[in-house]
């Protein structure tokens, strides 16, 4: 077991961590009643055992008993509303859950957002534990307290700071999640490569056939995502509530979400930021900001593992600059940009890691891009 520490509580990665979750969280997140939220697809796989794990963190045979409840929501980002926030609050107040209530969020970085949110206002915070169970998940959206939930004027609008007391991370997990999905959560590990040490990038683009083929060998896939981890952790250590460093990690993520927001969500979120990427270090390049080479050496790895790396052809630069506007990171009107300096270092350190660009220099960039 590696346990992930420096942020006030433990990131657990190990493989089959959940046969033995009754332990871990009777020792590191004990309460008197749990809560588990989790989706449908998420459940059909692994709720039972989940349950029958809290039933023994708390003594008892099984969980039947009451002190366990589950709420489960339908799949899917277009859940990720107020008002699933809201079922699960009344499930959970019609269940009588008082504060000495720990949430159980099992799933991916929908769930985890979901849940969280619902654990930072009920009775006004009670702890959450994260469990995720997607690859994006465990690298990146379990890590670092963010929650929220969509509304119609933007993904991610109300949310809550709210750090977990644990993140257990079973790999195993990942056996179910289409690849697809896992292909998509090999964007944020690229992104944290490229943030902080450029060795990532051929350790990803080594494993990366294996992990797909799903023949890779635990401790192979096990190491993948707590480098990865360890990255996401110090940044988020270092700058809890996204002041100044903390920015780093939107990378590819202005661009990326413009075009995952053009695509109507037809791309994964993923699959958006490995576009996203190619543009934003082609933009650093194009600034000055980056050193010559940067952009194909992202190129060279999102494309290695099989993401896309040109906006799709139905997808206008114009509308994709149009969506990019609701984001929420601006400096005088004009976005701001987390850009690389190389593969593995960052830029815009004078900036608070934030450099704003003139919006006709990005539709030049993206324009070349198909
Ligand atoms: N809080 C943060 O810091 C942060 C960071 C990044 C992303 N996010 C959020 O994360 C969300 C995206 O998360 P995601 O990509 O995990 O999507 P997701 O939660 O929608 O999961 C993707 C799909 O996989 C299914 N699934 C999950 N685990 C499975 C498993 N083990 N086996 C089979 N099916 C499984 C889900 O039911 C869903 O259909 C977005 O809402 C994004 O805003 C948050
Ligand atoms: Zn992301």
């Amino acid at each position: 077991v590696t346990s992930i520490d420096g942020l006030g509580y433990s990131i657990l990665v190990e493989t089959d961590a959940l046969a033995r979750l009754g332990t871990l969280i009777r020792d590191h997140a004990p309460a008197h009643r749990y809560a588990v939220v989790t989706d449908e697809n998420v459940a059909r796989h692994y709720l039972t055992r989940v349950e029958q794990a809290l039933a023994t963190a708390l003594g008892n045979a099984t969980a039947a008993t009451g002190h366990v409840h589950s709420v489960v929501i339908p799949a899917g980002e277009e859940h990720k509303t107020r008002e699933q926030w809201a079922r699960i609050t009344d499930a959970l107040l019609a269940h009588g859950c008082a504060r000495d209530t720990t949430i159980v969020a099992l799933g991916g970085g929908v769930i985890g957002d979901l849940a969280g949110f619902v654990a930072a206002t009920y009775m006004r915070g009670v702890p959450v534990v994260q469990i995720p169970t997607t690859l994006l998940a465990m690298v990146d959206a379990s890590v670092g307290g963010k929650t929220a939930v969509d509304t119609p004027a933007g993904k991610n609008t109300v949310g809550a700071f709210h750090p977990p007391a644990l993140v257990v991370i079973d790999p195993a997990t990942l056996t179910s999640l289409p690849t697809r999905e896992l292909r998509a959560g090999l964007a944020e590990v690229i992104k944290h490569g490229v943030i902080a040490n450029a060795a990532e990038l051929e350790r990803v683009s080594a494993v990366a056939p294996e992990l797909l083929a799903r023949t890779a060998s635990p401790s192979a896939v096990e190491s993948l995502i707590e480098r990865s981890v360890r990255i996401k952790a110090h940044v988020v250590a270092t700058d809890e509530r996204e002041h100044g460093l903390r920015k780093v990690l939107n990378f590819g993520h202005t661009v990326g979400h413009g075009v995952e927001a053009a695509s109507s969500y037809q791309l994964l979120h993923g699959e958006a930021i490995a576009i996203g990427m190619i543009a934003e270090a082609r933009l650093a390049e194009r600034l000055g900001v980056a050193e010559h080479g940067t952009a194909e050496h992202v190129e060279r790895a999102v494309t290695t593992v099989g993401l896309p790396s040109r906006i799709p052809s139905g997808i206008a630069p114009g509308l994709v600059i149009e969506l990019m506007q609701s984001d929420k990171k601006r400096r005088r009107g004009m976005l701001e940009y987390a850009l690389p300096h190389r593969v593995g270092t960052m830029a815009g350190e004078s900036s608070a890691w934030g450099i704003a660009v003139e919006e006709n220099v990005v539709r030049e960039i993206l324009a070349r891009l198909y």
